[in-house]
């Protein structure tokens, strides 16, 4: 099944964004950010390559499944008043028969600071407690990244769980945040 069959949208606009499906073209905008350092630093893996970012957007290019546990809705995030893309939010089938999905959000540092993953992953929630039927979205991140605490606080989530040492990321022990929602607290 695609993610067309789902009724999800070719793109999405919120305010001041547009979400839709990576293209070949972006390849280059995806590597700009998802190869830095700083921005994998508590993605408990290495920078991506720039054949890793052109690979896993070839791959998508057929349409996206989204209705087996580990299916995953990836969507690049554009400025609505320019071209180019910025980051990307990420919505994963965590468990289809109970309607759990894992929401994610990976922005160049450039466009720091603007509310765009915030208003970015906004819309995203928004389609998965909509039209994709998902009962609860919850986010993991390393208690590290404050950044990204601070999305998931002003999405209105909820802290729910500090799993300690956890993870292993290099040679520090790792620890997480979960932080969840449901469809009924879903306030948009
Ligand atoms: C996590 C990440 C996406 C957060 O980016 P961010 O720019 O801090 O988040 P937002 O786009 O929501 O912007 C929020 C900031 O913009 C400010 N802001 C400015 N205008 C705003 C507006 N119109 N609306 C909302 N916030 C606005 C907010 O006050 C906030 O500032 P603060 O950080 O000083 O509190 C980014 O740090 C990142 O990509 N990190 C690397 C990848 C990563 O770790 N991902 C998470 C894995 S779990």
């Amino acid at each position: 099944m695609t993610a067309a069959s789902h009724h999800i949208p070719a793109t999405i606009a919120t305010e001041r964004l547009l979400l839709r499906p990576f293209a070949p073209g972006d390849a280059g905008d995806r590597y700009a950010y998802q190869s830095l350092p700083e921005v994998s630093r508590y993605l408990y893996r290495p920078p991506l390559s720039r054949e890793a970012c052109a690979e896993s957007i070839v791959a998508r290019a057929a349409g996206t499944d989204w209705k087996a546990d580990g299916d995953t809705l990836l969507l690049a995030v554009c400025r609505a008043d320019e071209p180019g893309v910025i980051g990307e939010v990420a919505l994963t089938l965590r468990s289809a028969r109970a309607r759990q999905a894992e929401i994610g959000w990976v922005f160049n540092p450039q466009y720091a600071g603007h509310g765009y993953a915030t208003e970015a992953a906004r819309a995203l929630a928004a389609l998965g407690f909509g039209q994709l039927g998902v009962h609860r979205v919850f986010a993991r991140l390393d208690v590290l990244n404050v950044a990204s605490v601070r999305v998931c606080e002003r999405l209105g989530m909820r802290r729910e769980a500090h799993l300690v040492d956890n993870d292993l990321d290099g040679d520090r022990w790792g620890s997480e945040y979960l932080y969840a929602l449901l469809s009924h607290e879903w306030k948009g």
